[in-house]
């Protein structure tokens, strides 16, 4: 391990606020190890997105199956990336929404097309994707 260097953060306090109440939440020692640990966090994912090798996730998409055309169009991007949809979980939430957990392996930039695609569709109340490293 490297040697730890010190360096002054400015924040606004209702943010610095928010982050004392996340990280006692979190149970992280101190500020520090906090932000060291969003900061690899956010490294990691910076990786995801940018490895040209195999990559792994889960997409996590809730979206309102009554709107217009929706589901269509949700149908289509996923059928424009068969390539890299492995599968697929579809649950009806409520009356309203249904969820679907779409399992992916391959390419980050085109999972990430996909993503940027689904999440863009109006109706779509969320959109993210959980990543797993294969290295
Ligand atoms: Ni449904």
């Amino acid at each position: 391990m490297s040697d730890l260097v010190r360096f002054g953060v400015s924040i606004e306090e209702d943010l610095l606020e928010v982050f004392d109440d996340y990280l006692e939440e979190k149970a992280f020692a101190n500020r520090s190890e906090a932000i060291r640990d969003l900061i690899r966090s956010r490294l990691a994912e910076r990786d995801w997105e940018e490895s040209t090798g195999v990559v792994a996730g889960g997409i996590v998409l809730v979206y309102d199956h009554h709107k217009r055309e929706l589901m269509d169009r949700l149908l289509d991007l996923q059928h424009d990336a068969m390539d890299v949809i492995v599968s697929n979980l579809h649950v009806h939430l409520d009356h309203h929404h249904c969820m679907e957990v779409i399992a992916v392996r391959g390419g980050a930039t085109r999972i990430h097309r996909l993503v940027d695609g689904l999440r863009g569709q109006k109706g779509v109340s969320h959109c993210s994707i959980a990543r797993v490293g294969l290295d």
